[in-house]
Formats: C-alpha cells, structure tokens, sequence
C-alpha cells in the first residue's frame, strides 16, 4: 500500500520551532520514525514537506492519481485553504489529519480546520505519536478491506 505522508509549512522547523508546544524531535527524526513504521508494517511511504501551497496540491493530486492513501499535517493551512481542502477531496484513498499539539487546547483560530470535513479521521493532541498511530489505522485497514 502507497501511502504519503505530506506536511505543512513550518513543520521542517521541528526541533527548535515552539519546543514547548511539538516537541523536541526533529523533521529528520520525523522522517526516520515514518519510514521505520512503514517498514515495519508493510507499507510503501513517502515523506515530504514544503512551505509552498502549490506543492502541497500537487502532491495531493499524485496521490489521487495513484489512488494512495494520505497522512496529512497541513499545519498552518488546516486553519483556512481551501485549496488543500479542495485537493484533499479529490482523494481516492484513506486521509488522515494530524497534528502534533492540541489544536482544540490552543488560541480560537486553530481549533478549525477547514480539512477535517474532508479527512477519514483527524489524531491531534499525541505529539509526533499522531503520525505512527495514523500508519497503524492505515495498515489495519488495508489489511481489513483485504480481508
Ligand atoms: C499544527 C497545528 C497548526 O495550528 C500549526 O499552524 C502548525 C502545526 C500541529 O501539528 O499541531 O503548524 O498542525
């Protein structure tokens, strides 16, 4: 099973951006903890960030394309793209949303997120946990559909 696991602005910035609220772990340690996951469970997984909204919908639409499934942290464009949403509706595969903080725990404008109408399920609150938990639901799921 294809899977990407695409974030959002900022999110390369893990391990020295608000410590106190993502953690100490780095993109790159974000990075390693995915692709062990994907080994271990079987899955095929590309991971990826940008800062450029454009990018991100291209991605998006390579995976609609291939039919994958989504791991999604749209970060700062959870709260108002509709462009990602736009994208993430076009998805042929399972999405997942998530985010490492609280985002419901936080100031107004975050507890939003104008994706989650569009997602399977959203994980937020667990920390870098989120993601590793979201491959999990992925790969039971594959593995239910296949009976
Ligand atoms: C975030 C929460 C967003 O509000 C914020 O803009 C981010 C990260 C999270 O992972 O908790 O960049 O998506």
């Amino acid at each position: 099973m294809r899977v990407y696991v695409l974030n959002g602005p900022n999110l390369g910035r893990l391990g020295t951006r608000q410590v106190d609220v993502y953690g100490a772990i780095s993109y790159a340690d974000l990075v390693g903890l995915c692709e062990a996951t994907g080994r271990e469970l079987g899955l095929d997984v590309t991971v990826r960030q940008t800062d450029a909204e454009h990018e991100l919908v291209g991605w998006l639409h390579d995976a609609a394309d291939e039919q994958a499934a989504v791991v999604l942290n749209p970060a700062a464009w959870s709260h108002y793209s509709i462009a990602v949403r736009d994208a993430c509706a076009l998805l042929r595969g399972p999405l997942v949303e998530v985010h490492i903080s609280n985002i419901h725990a936080r100031e107004e404008f975050r507890a939003h997120s104008v994706i989650s109408a569009v997602a399977t399920g959203v994980i937020c609150g667990l920390g870098v946990d989120g993601y590793r938990l979201a491959l999990h639901h992925l790969a039971a799921r594959a593995g239910a559909a296949d009976g």
